[in-house]
């Protein structure tokens, strides 16, 4: 990052999510450090939501996810393919938004005040990495404005920085 995020956060999540594609030129520089860019991507996400109680990243090892950088409570450190909301979204390659954590089946409680979730799987020419994962201590808090704008947003931060050199160890 070159330079201090300054946000505007009265105004719709689309309009910030806006001003953070607008930012990411300056946020997302080619030649970062990966985990320096991970650490400001989930922090970016953090600063820009209130509703958000939890951003982090999982990444794919062999069968299971693991814990990457994060901001919020201490949380789980794997998680099984095909198991929670990450590992549902990962072996189902599609982005999943849980409007009350308690109805999905298998739901991995890191943080029991966590209420709402989504997951965005972060996928480079078809090969799965891993997933961005957001909680909430509110019902329904994420939907598809979310949904768009977080692929967007991987999108840019992955043409800049390629995860798939990211080795979690
Ligand atoms: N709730 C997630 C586990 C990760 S934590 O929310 C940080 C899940 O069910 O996969």
């Amino acid at each position: 990052m070159s330079e201090e995020l300054k946000l505007n956060k009265n105004l719709s999540d689309e309009e910030v999510y806006i001003q953070l594609l607008a930012s990411s030129h300056h946020l997302f520089v080619e030649g970062d450090k990966i985990l320096s860019g991970l650490s400001n991507f989930t922090a970016m996400l953090k600063q820009a939501f209130d509703k958000i109680s939890w951003v982090g990243f999982y990444f794919l090892d062999g069968e299971k996810l693991f814990l990457g950088p994060f901001q919020g409570n201490t949380a789980c450190t794997e998680i099984k393919m095909n198991h929670g909301v990450c590992g549902t979204s990962a072996i189902k390659r599609e982005p999943l938004i849980v409007d009350d954590v308690d109805k999905f089946p298998g739901h991995i409680v890191c943080d029991s005040g966590s209420k709402s979730e989504i997951v965005v799987p972060i996928l480079i020419e078809n090969e799965l990495i891993g997933v961005l994962d957001l909680d909430s201590y509110e019902y329904s808090s994420f939907n598809e404005t979310d949904k768009k704008y977080l692929e967007e947003l991987l999108v840019v931060f992955t043409k800049k920085i390629d995860l798939r050199k990211f080795k979690i160890i």
